[in-house]
């Protein structure tokens, strides 16, 4: 596992975005697999702006961790709309295909089995994530069993909690989200995990300085050949030991 520590989280999206354009550049059919949340924006700032300057994304295929049941793609809060508003409509021009699950498909089930068909076709070059504070990685919340596939997954307590913010409070925060499993996270050649600020200082180093737990659904990443830890300082300030 590579760590790196920059003092904002600007720089670290500067790095992660010239990781991205390195993946773009390696493959014929380049395929990103894209996060959400406040984490990502400082990557998806870089990119647009990397795109701006002649980065070519119109053979990227994107596909995307998760969306809320219930939401449609307008819905203010919905991923779909956080993803077009943050990177799709910012681009110099579009990628090839860009795929997230859909919130408000009929049926679920059959949507998470077209959803893993995606996947399927569209092997993940390089994944992005955030962590939840409480360890999750996409909606793969904290638990005794983590699932491998997409799945419908109630959210806890604490993930309604801490995305109150975006709908005013924790009751108008869907129950449930769309999520991809971990299998599919840990099928992306190359992971890169996000994580700025002391609030997530703990989780970091409860998923990446102990041991591999499905309570802390991303210290699974640690049995991934091709990790990189991209943080701030505040966000590093506990992990027991610094560098590769
Ligand atoms: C969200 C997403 C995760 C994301 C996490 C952190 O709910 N499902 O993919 O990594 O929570 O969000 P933030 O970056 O805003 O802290």
């Amino acid at each position: 596992m590579r760590i790196r520590v920059f003092s904002c989280a600007r720089e670290a999206g500067v790095y992660a975005a010239a990781l991205a354009e390195q993946t773009i550049l390696s493959s014929e059919h380049p395929v990103l697999g894209l996060s959400t949340g406040s984490t990502a924006l400082p990557f998806y700032d870089a990119l647009a702006g990397l795109t701006a300057s002649g980065l070519d994304v119109s053979r990227t295929v994107t596909v995307n961790l998760d969306e809320y049941v219930g939401l449609g793609a307008d819905h203010p809060q919905s991923f779909h709309r956080f993803m077009h508003e943050h990177l799709f409509a910012r681009l110099a021009e579009p990628f090839a295909e860009s795929h997230l699950p859909r919130g408000d498909a009929p049926d679920l089930a059959a949507e998470c089995r077209a959803y893993d068909e995606i996947l399927r076709r569209h092997p993940i070059d390089l994944q992005i994530l955030g962590i939840g504070l409480n360890g999750h990685i996409g909606f793969n919340e904290p638990g005794h069993v983590l699932h491998s596939a997409t799945h419908v997954v109630p959210l806890s307590g604490d993930t309604r909690r801490q995305n109150a913010r975006f709908f005013g409070d924790a009751q108008a925060v869907p129950s449930h989200a769309l999520t991809i499993g971990v299998q599919s996270i840990l099928a992306a050649r190359r992971i890169v995990l996000m994580a700025f600020g002391a609030a997530k200082a703990d989780i970091v180093a409860r998923a990446f300085g102990g041991e591999v737990s499905t309570e802390v659904p991303a210290s699974v990443l640690q049995l991934h050949r091709d990790v990189t830890l991209v943080l701030d300082e505040t966000a590093a300030a506990r992990l027991p030991r610094r560098g590769c």
